[in-house]
């Protein structure tokens, strides 16, 4: 009977529901902004990566919609297949140029930027160095390379180099970190690890998702931020947390894209980004071409939101970054708290395992610079007053 070969899934989602780890998905029925709609409330928005509020940013929308009168919506295949729109070209050109590197390309997403990423600069027979806390989109395209992957403690420089001076058989070797590890907000100590690189002639590869529109001189990503331009091998990015659209990119040497429009899986077996969403992207870097305003109000906000935090009392964990956790422990915890901050009128997730380890459940606060003093004032009261009604303060 069909039911028989799928009631597995049953009894895994009964498991998830019984451990309070099942995750219900809220349905918003405005734009993505400082405030959403849900079920018909507004509500304070801490949980998008909509950084610098471009998501439903006028400019944005406008030339999204200029693009799609000129040039229609879809790109009709792969790139390589069916030809490269200019568009496509520009958008290229013009994050290459934000990000001071030689050449750029794009990708559907973030993720697919790593899955295209990893399997064509190492294969079997090779070596990925991965901090333990890497994203899964790393993970994932490590192991579709089939390259043998040496985990290394978080963020932690001598147990890289130990872990490469363990291996002593290897081909090509490729050292990954996220940029900003996203469930903490600590900034990975590239400028270390790009000295550890070097020293071993070895590839260094960054994914900067949380980074870019973020870090360095206008949000040109980690890279800027610790000066490191023209030494890390691989950046990837995403254009769909700080650009607020959809869309991922690989930044670096020429010949190191060129080989990617050759060998990137997700660039020659999917179709590209959409026409809108690469125009959009356009008009996100002259925008932040033009000015840091939006840049600096994300990290003014979250500023006075961290203080504030900690000012009530709440463990904030290590972060460096806008993304702000709010430590709870307890799964069933951290779920209660974010079911009474959305009764007050704040909408930010609680984040369990498996997201983060066991034990260690929270709140993350994305902060935006959509917000204003009076958005931060209003969820600091309701934080404190769920804080206070679940004895967590
Ligand atoms: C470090 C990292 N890499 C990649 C991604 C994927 O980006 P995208 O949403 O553009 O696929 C994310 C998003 O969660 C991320 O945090």
């Amino acid at each position: 009977m069909s039911t028989s070969k799928t009631s597995w899934i049953e009894n895994e989602i009964s498991a998830l529901k019984e451990a309070g780890l099942f995750n219900t998905i809220r349905t918003i029925e405005s734009p993505m902004d400082g405030r959403v709609t849900i079920n018909g409330r507004s509500l304070l928005n801490f949980c998008a990566n909509n950084y610098l509020g471009l998501a439903n940013h006028p400019q944005i929308r406008a030339a999204a919609q200029q693009a799609i009168t000129e040039y229609g919506v879809g790109p009709g295949a792969v790139r390589s297949i069916a030809g490269t729109m200019s568009l496509h070209i520009a958008l290229e050109q013009r994050l290459a140029a934000f990000k001071q590197v030689e050449a750029c390309i794009t990708f559907q997403s973030g993720f697919t930027a790593n899955l295209a990423a990893i399997p064509a600069l190492v294969g079997k027979g090779d070596i990925i160095f991965s901090d333990e806390l890497n994203h899964a989109s790393i993970i994932d395209g490590s192991r579709l390379s089939r390259a043998q992957v040496v985990r290394y403690a978080h963020n932690n420089v001598n147990d890289l180099r130990r872990a490469i001076s363990e291996t002593t058989e290897y081909g090509r070797r490729l050292i990954v970190t996220d940029g900003v590890f996203s469930m903490d907000g600590d900034i990975a100590p590239l400028d270390k690890i790009c000295e550890v690189a070097e020293e071993h002639d070895i590839m260094l590869m960054v994914d900067d998702a949380h980074g870019e529109g973020v870090l360095g001189r206008g949000g040109r990503g980690i890279v800027d931020h610790f000066g490191l331009h023209g030494r890390v091998d691989i950046e990837v990015g995403t254009l769909s947390k700080a650009f607020g659209v959809m869309g991922g990119l690989v930044a670096g040497k020429q010949i190191i894209i060129d080989w990617l429009r050759q060998r990137g899986r997700p660039f020659l077996f999917s179709s590209a980004m959409t026409v809108p969403d690469v125009a959009a992207c356009i008009q996100a870097v002259d925008l932040l071409e033009e000015s840091t305003t939006l840049v600096d109000k994300l990290w003014q906000n979250a500023e006075i939101f961290k203080t504030g935090l900690k000012a009530l009392g709440f463990n904030t964990g290590e972060t460096e970054t806008p993304i702000v956790p709010v430590m709870l422990g307890d799964a069933p915890l951290a779920q209660e708290f974010s079911r009474h901050l959305f009764e007050k009128g704040v909408f930010a997730m609680a984040i369990s395992y498996p997201t983060v380890p066991r034990g260690k459940a929270r709140i993350r606060v994305m902060n935006s610079a959509a917000h204003d003093k009076n958005d931060l004032e209003e969820a600091l009261e309701a934080f404190r007053e769920v804080g206070t009604q679940l004895g967590v303060l």
